[in-house]
Order: structure tokens, then C-alpha cells, then sequence
């Protein structure tokens, strides 16, 4: 059977295993929209809930002794359900998603919309040695089993062009928070360049600097490993330049503080941070500003100290438009 057949069919399953177990939902209207979220998304959820106009209902969670997850979600909910989960800790909220979205079909709903600000999983789109999990595709499948559309914001697509691929059979929705982080940055650096740290970066790079005006360039990067990447700078004049890297996600920082590192090391007049996905996992906040780096900012996609644009509102116009 094809996988997106195979998906629609198991949907069909868990939405009449739904009805048969609860029947239509009693004291909820069915044709309203419900929005849950969890307690340390509240923030987003809040924001996201005032554009929709509508109040969020928190899922909650109870971690057992061995690790295992308990969710409670609201008795009854109505058809429509937006489920807000971004995936920063990608791996226990994988499974918190597994446990409530056919949870939330149990309780009423038949439409549910993941808004998942930060996509994990997206980077490894290939198998770069023989034997590799390509996670993208196996993580874009069992999403495809749960729900029925998803908007995110900088999903990290390099070889593959569209949402839709990775995650087949549902609606996608892939916002980009480039725009609005450039001028975030071009209120405050106005002379910035924007530089990529990899080529990868451009995407995003080029079209904050369309928005705004700003110069652009892009960076070629090496990953040996987790922690160690080698960056080359583009062939420019970087004496007394005001420098803004910019990037989709920061997880160890090591990619940010290579480029700060190496672009100071040039004659940058000073070096800021702008990433879409502020993961900043360990001790990456201490070694950017070991590296010399000013400002670190970021959107609200993970909840995160760096935060200053928020991205509710593109959210919230997306889920309206897949509603
Ligand atoms: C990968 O190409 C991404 O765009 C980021 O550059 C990368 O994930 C950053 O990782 P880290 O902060 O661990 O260097």
C-alpha cells in the first residue's frame, strides 16, 4: 500500500475507534476549535491563543519513577483541535505527541493541526553513510500518521524542497521568521552585514536582506563533529564592519562561534547573533560570548532568555488559513 494510503487509512481507524469508544462529544461545541499546548510552551500558547481568540487548554503531563509519560487532556473537545508542540528536546516530546493526538481523537477531535514552531529531526535528510536512519523521513511519517496539517516556522530543508514531502499526505504549512528577524536586526545594526554561516544558511539570509536592504553573504562550512566545525569567510573587506550571523537553528553554538571567531579575527567591528530556533544547548551561550559575540537574539519558536520576536502571529494566520 502506498504510505500516504496507509497513513489516511490508520487515521480512519483511530477516528472510528474515536467515536465508537466516546460518541459526539457532549457540552463542547463541536464546531469550535480547541487550543492545547503544554505547561512550558505557555508563553507561545498564550500569545497564539490571544490571535486566534481562543483561551489555551493545558495537557498535563506526569513523568512515572521509570520514565514513562501520563497526559490528561480536557474530558471533551470539540472537532477542531490545534495542538501546540514545538520539538526542542525532540525525543520525549516525540512520544508526548504519540500519546495525545490519538488521545485527543478519543476525546472528540477529528481534525488536528500541530503547530510545531521547531521541526527537529529535519537536519539528517540522507543517509550520509551506508546504514544511516534518515530521520527526516521517518520522523515526516509517523507525523503523517498523527495529525492533519502542521505549520512550522524554518524547518531545516536542504536537499528537499517542501514540507509536503517529508510529511506526506497532510497539509504544511513552513513560515519563515527571516523577514521579521531582519528587521528585528535592521532597526538595531543598520549598517549590518548578514552573514550565513554555511551555504545552507542562504535561504534565509537572502531573504531577510531582500526585506530589508542589508548586505548579505554566506560563510562555507566544515563539520567534523558535534563540536567541531572549521568555517571559511567570503572574500570581502571586513575592516570595522558590524557583522550580524544569522541562522536557522543554534544548538551547540560551535557553527556561531567559529564564524564570530573567525570574522573578528578579520577586522569585524563587532559580531551579533540572530537564529530563528535559540536551542543553545550546554555551555554554547558561555563560548559565543568567549568568542567575542554582542547580542544574541532570537524568536520565540523555543522558549528561550534570547527571545525578542515573536512569531504568534504568523502562526496563528497559518493555522486560520489550514483550519
Ligand atoms: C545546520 O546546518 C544548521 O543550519 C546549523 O548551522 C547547525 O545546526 C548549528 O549547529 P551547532 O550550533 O551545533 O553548530
Amino acid at each position: 500500500m502506498h504510505p500516504r494510503h496507509w497513513h489516511e487509512a490508520a487515521r480512519a481507524r483511530i477516528l472510528a475507534h474515536a467515536l465508537a469508544a466516546t460518541g459526539e462529544p457532549e457540552n463542547v461545541q463541536v464546531n469550535a476549535s480547541a487550543l492545547l499546548a503544554f505547561d512550558d510552551e505557555w508563553r507561545l500558547a498564550s500569545s497564539l491563543g490571544a490571535h486566534l481568540g481562543i483561551e489555551p487548554q493545558q495537557i498535563e503531563r506526569h513523568c512515572f519513577p521509570d520514565g514513562e509519560l501520563k497526559l490528561r487532556l480536557p474530558e471533551r473537545l470539540p472537532h477542531r483541535v490545534v495542538l501546540l508542540r514545538g520539538l526542542h528536546q525532540p525525543n520525549e516530546k516525540l512520544v508526548e505527541l504519540l500519546l495525545a493526538a490519538p488521545a485527543a481523537r478519543e476525546l472528540g477531535a477529528r481534525r488536528i493541526t500541530l503547530v510545531c514552531p521547531y521541526l527537529a529531526y529535519m537536519r539528517q535528510d540522507v543517509a550520509f553513510q551506508p546504514g544511516e536512519a534518515v530521520s527526516q523521513r521517518h520522523v515526516g511519517a509517523l507525523l503523517a500518521h498523527l495529525v492533519d496539517g502542521v505549520v512550522t516556522i524554518d524547518p531545516h530543508l536542504h536537499r528537499i524542497d517542501s514540507l509536503d514531502t517529508v510529511i506526506p499526505g497532510v497539509r504544511c504549512t513552513a513560515l519563515s521568521a527571516a523577514e521579521a528577524i531582519g528587521a528585528w536586526v535592521a532597526a538595531r545594526r543598520a549598517d549590518a552585514l548578514l552573514l550565513g554561516p554555511d551555504e545552507e544558511s542562504l535561504q534565509w539570509v537572502a531573504r531577510a536582506a531582500q526585506a530589508t536592504g542589508l548586505d548579505h553573504a554566506v560563510c562555507r562550512k566544515q563539520r567534523l563533529g558535534d563540536r567541531d566545525v572549521r568555517i571559511a569567510l567570503p572574500d570581502i573587506d571586513w575592516a570595522g564592519r558590524p557583522v550580524v550571523l544569522m541562522d536557522d537553528v543554534a544548538s551547540t553554538g560551535r557553527t556561531l562561534v567559529e564564524t564570530a571567531r573567525a570574522c573578528l579575527a578579520a577586522g569585524a567591528r563587532s559580531v551579533d547573533v540572530a537564529v530563528t530556533h535559540a536551542l543553545f544547548v550546554g555551555d554554547a551561550l558561555a563560548q559565543l560570548r568567549a568568542a567575542g559575540v554582542g547580542e544574541i537574539w532570537s524568536t520565540d519558536a523555543v522558549p528561550h532568555g534570547s527571545s525578542v520576536v515573536s512569531v504568534a502571529q504568523m502562526l496563528a494566520d497559518a493555522v486560520r488559513e489550514l483550519s
